[in-house]
C-alpha cells in the first residue's frame, strides 16, 4: 500500500479530502505523517482526529532553507514515505527534498497552470478577466508551481464573483482531483515524459481533465 507523507502549512481541506478518500476506501494508501511548519496550522486538528502522527518542524531553526528541507526528507524517509503531498504548504521545496523524492511530490495549485503561478491565483484570475479558471495537480520540481501537470479541473468564472466566491468553487474541484490524482499514482498509471505525464487508461476511459457542468451550483 502506497505510503504517503503530508506537508500542510494552514487550513488542511486538500489533506482532509485525501484522509476520506482513504477511509472511504476509494483510495488505497496509508498516511504515515503530517509534517507542518506553523504549529497552529489547522491540519494538526484533522491529523490528531484521525491518529495520523504529526510534527511540527521550525524553520527558524535552521540556518538555511536547505538545512530545513533535509531534515524534512529525513523525517519522511524515517517514515518510509513513496510519495509526498503538498497540502497548502506555503514554502517553495528545496533541493534536498527534490532530489529525495524526484517526481514523487505533488501540489495542488488554485489556477489552470501555467497561468497565474504562486500566491493568490483566484485572485490573480479575477483581476485578469479570465472566464475559466480551474486547479491544477503537478508534480513539483525547484521552481513555483512549474513541474509536470498531472490532472487539471476546469471551472467557470462567474460575472459577480469575488475572491471568495471563486475560491470556493475552486477548491471543490481541488477535493476532487487531489485525490484522483494520487490514486492514478498509488495504481502505477501516471507516466512521466519530460514535461508531459501520461495517464495509463484503465476500460478506455480517459482521466486528465474534470469539466463541471456551466452552471452555478
Ligand atoms: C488551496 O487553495 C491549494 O490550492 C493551495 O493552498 C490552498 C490550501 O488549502 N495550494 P487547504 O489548506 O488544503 O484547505
Amino acid at each position: 500500500m502506497l505510503k504517503i507523507g503530508v506537508l500542510a502549512s494552514g487550513r488542511g481541506s486538500n489533506f482532509q479530502a485525501i484522509i476520506d478518500a482513504i477511509e472511504n476506501k476509494n483510495l488505497k494508501a496509508s498516511i504515515e505523517i503530517l509534517i507542518t511548519d506553523n504549529p497552529s496550522a489547522f491540519a494538526i486538528e484533522r491529523a490528531k482526529r484521525h491518529n495520523i502522527k504529526h510534527i511540527f518542524i521550525n524553520p527558524k531553526e535552521f540556518a538555511t532553507k536547505d538545512e530545513f528541507f533535509k531534515k524534512v526528507a529525513d523525517e519522511l524517509k524515517s517514515c518510509g514515505v513513496e510519495l509526498v503531498i503538498l497540502a497548502g504548504f506555503m514554502r517553495i521545496v528545496r533541493k534536498p527534498l527534490v532530489d529525495e523524492f524526484p517526481n514523487r511530490i505533488m501540489n495542488i495549485h488554485p489556477a489552470l497552470l501555467p497561468s497565474f503561478p504562486g500566491l493568490h491565483g483566484q485572485k490573480q484570475a479575477l483581476d485578469y478577466g479570465v472566464k475559466i479558471s480551474g486547479c491544477t495537480v503537478h508534480f513539483v520540481d525547484e521552481g513555483m508551481d512549474t513541474g509536470p501537470v498531472i490532472i487539471q479541473a476546469a471551472v467557470p468564472v462567474m460575472p459577480d464573483d469575488t475572491e471568495d466566491t471563486l475560491s470556493e468553487r475552486i477548491l471543490s474541484f481541488e477535493h476532487r482531483i487531489y485525490p484522483e490524482a494520487v490514486r492514478l499514482f498509488s495504481e502505477g498509471r501516471l507516466v512521466i515524459n519530460g514535461r508531459t505525464v501520461k495517464i495509463k487508461e484503465q476500460h478506455g476511459v480517459p482521466s486528465n481533465i474534470v469539466n463541471p457542468p456551466f452552471r452555478q451550483e
